[in-house]
This record gives structure tokens, C-alpha cells and sequence, in this order.
């Protein structure tokens, strides 16, 4: 057993409590390379912003959990070299799909685990919500939970149309589960591809997609059923169009990508939305930068060459999002 508080890290109960008050939300970043995590925190050390460093069930099994969890810990440690002297940092399981899973993130550093049991019928999403925040809290482990399906893919959970998460069901969930904090179905959607074009208008000038708005009258009725509780957007990445142009440009095909537009998760930060979940975009930069230096420098095969680039394009993509969308700088 390995308790988190000894990494240094913290769980998200004091992060939320703060961002809900101050208005502003945590930036939850997916990470499992060395070049995300240094990116992501330099960007928060030089902007003082909580973060919550996530890892998915692939990234667990892509990067190894023993490595990860060195990693996160070395993380509080870079954090302070680089002039961050209390760093806040969250390490925590991205869609947990089982109570087993949950329990040896726990056991092994985690700071807080999401149980994603969204795809359940709703008392079997209680039940194993309820049984994973029992294992947890006896370590001050805290845990997110899910209610509403999103459009997409939810891991393996393939849905192909969104389920609005219903406002009458929150307060019973989130009593009887005890969760710490609660995903929300509102129109977000994981991926690259968050609206067919056929949901979208298209901007006469640009010629762009513009997506349907989410739907804020549902949060704002989740929010009035469980005031002051946290609230977890997931599948909040915006799919700068400046990345996709950029792969597309070198090589790539991604036509058509679209996500959420900023205005509406700056809008969303300010509410008791506390947890913005963002990954597609770092892929994006990742992609786009490494794209670049191999159409310009096809002789090159030093990775640090390219992965570098990438690393520095993130750290720009963090820092913009931490300051300009979530409003968390010199939060911590
Ligand atoms: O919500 C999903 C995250 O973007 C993680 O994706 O399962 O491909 O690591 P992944
Ligand atoms: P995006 O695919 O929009 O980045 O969402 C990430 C996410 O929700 C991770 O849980
Ligand atoms: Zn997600």
C-alpha cells in the first residue's frame, strides 16, 4: 500500500471546494508520456494552477503503472525545482471501469479515482459507485463518479447518441454513492469528433463547423438539485483549429474536427463545473508539431528533435487553457 500524501500529491476535495467558490475550474489533464507531464507541469508551475494529472486504463497499460506513479511523484519534485514551492497536484484514475481497478489505483498513489459506471442501469452505477467511494474514503482517496452517458466512446462503452444526464436523479445518486464529485452529460463528447457536420452550421466566412451549444439548461438544473457539489465535465477538449490546420497541412487527415468552442467552457468554469477534462487537444499539439519537423526535416531521427517541439507546443496549449479558458492561474 502506498498512501499518495507520501508522493506529495493531494486529492480534490480542498481543489474543488476553492474552485467552486472562486469560480474558475482545475485543468484535468490526460498524460502518458514524459513529454506530457513536463509540459503540463511546467505550464502549471509557472502559471501557480492546481492540477489533476489523469491516467486512463490504456495509459496504465501503455506507460506502466509502476512507472506512472514514479512519475507523478517526480512530478512534485519538478514542480519544485521549478520554483513552485506548495504544489497541488492530483493524481487520478480516468474512467475506472471496475471496483478492482479502482482499488489498486488506490492501493498504489492515486490521489482520487473516477468510478465510470455511467453505461450501468442506475442502481448497479450506485451500487459499484457506492462500494469503490467505501474503499477510497477510508484512505481519503476521493472519487468522481458519472450519471448521463456521453456521445461517443466511453472507453469501451460505445454509445452513439448523448444522454443527458437527468437532474431529478442527482441528489439521490450522489447521497446514496456518498462520490466526491459528478460527471455530467451536457453535449461534450471525447475524441477529435464531437458534432457530425450535420449537427453543425457552418461559419460563412471561415467556412468552419459551429457546433450546437451544450446544454446549460440541463447544468443549470443539476446545479440547482445539489448546490455547491462539484461538477465534471469530460470530453472538454476544443480542437484548435490551428492544430488541425497544421496536420492536415503536413501530411495528415483530420477533416472536419471539431470540439467544444472556448466561450462555452469559459462559461461552464465559472459555474460549479470545477473539473475541465482535457486530452484530444494535447494530442493534437503533439501530433501537429512532430508532423511539422518531419515534412520540413524528413533526415531527422532524433527524437528529442520532434518530441521536443511537441513538448514546448503543449506547454503553450496548458498554459493558454489554465489562463485564458479555466481561469485557475495563481490559484495555488
Ligand atoms: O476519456 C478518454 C481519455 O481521453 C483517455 O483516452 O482511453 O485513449 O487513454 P484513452
Ligand atoms: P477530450 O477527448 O475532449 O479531450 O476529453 C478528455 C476526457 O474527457 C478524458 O476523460
Ligand atoms: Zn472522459
Amino acid at each position: 500500500m502506498v498512501s499518495y500524501k507520501d508522493l506529495g500529491l493531494v486529492n480534490t476535495r480542498e481543489m474543488f471546494k476553492k474552485a467552486i467558490n472562486g469560480g474558475y475550474a482545475i485543468p484535468a489533464f490526460n498524460f502518458n508520456n514524459m513529454e506530457q507531464l513536463q509540459a503540463i507541469i511546467k505550464a502549471s508551475a509557472e502559471t501557480k494552477s492546481p492540477v489533476i494529472l489523469q491516467v486512463s486504463k490504456g495509459a496504465r497499460n501503455y506507460a506502466n503503472q509502476t512507472l506512472l506513479r514514479y512519475m507523478a511523484q517526480g512530478a512534485v519534485e519538478y514542480a519544485k525545482e521549478l520554483g513552485w514551492e506548495n504544489p497541488q497536484i492530483c493524481l487520478h484514475l480516468d474512467h475506472g471501469d471496475s471496483f478492482e481497478l479502482c482499488k489498486s489505483c488506490v492501493d498504489f498513489g492515486f490521489s482520487s479515482v473516477m468510478i465510470d459506471a455511467s453505461s450501468l442501469p442506475y442502481e448497479e452505477n450506485i451500487a459499484l459507485t457506492k462500494k469503490v467511494v467505501e474503499y477510497a474514503h477510508q484512505f481519503d482517496v476521493t472519487v468522481e463518479a458519472e450519471l448521463g452517458v456521453l456521445a461517443g466512446v466511453e472507453d469501451e462503452v460505445a454509445s452513439e447518441v448523448s444522454h443527458y444526464t437527468k437532474p431529478e436523479e442527482v441528489v439521490d445518486f450522489a447521497t446514496r454513492t456518498g462520490c466526491d464529485s459528478l460527471a455530467i452529460s451536457i453535449g461534450t463528447s471525447h475524441g477529435a469528433y464531437k458534432f457530425t457536420p450535420e449537427q453543425c452550421t457552418r461559419d460563412p466566412k471561415t467556412g468552419r463547423l459551429v457546433p450546437p451549444p451544450l446544454a446549460f439548461d440541463v447544468l443549470d438544473a443539476v446545479m440547482e438539485q445539489l448546490p455547491g457539489f462539484p461538477i465534471v465535465l469530460h470530453g472538454s477538449s476544443s480542437v484548435p483549429q490551428e492544430y488541425v490546420d497544421m496536420i492536415n497541412q503536413y501530411g495528415g487527415k483530420l477533416p472536419d474536427a471539431v470540439g467544444i468552442p472556448e466561450e462555452q467552457l469559459r462559461k461552464a468554469a465559472k459555474s460549479a463545473v470545477c473539473k475541465i477534462n482535457i486530452d484530444s487537444d494535447s494530442r493534437l499539439a503533439f501530433t501537429a508539431a512532430v508532423r511539422k519537423v518531419f515534412w520540413e526535416k524528413p533526415a531527422e531521427f532524433d527524437p528529442r528533435k520532434y518530441c521536443g517541439p511537441a513538448r514546448d507546443l503543449m506547454t503553450e496549449l496548458y498554459k493558454h487553457k489554465i489562463i485564458n479558458v479555466l481561469g485557475s492561474d495563481g490559484k495555488a
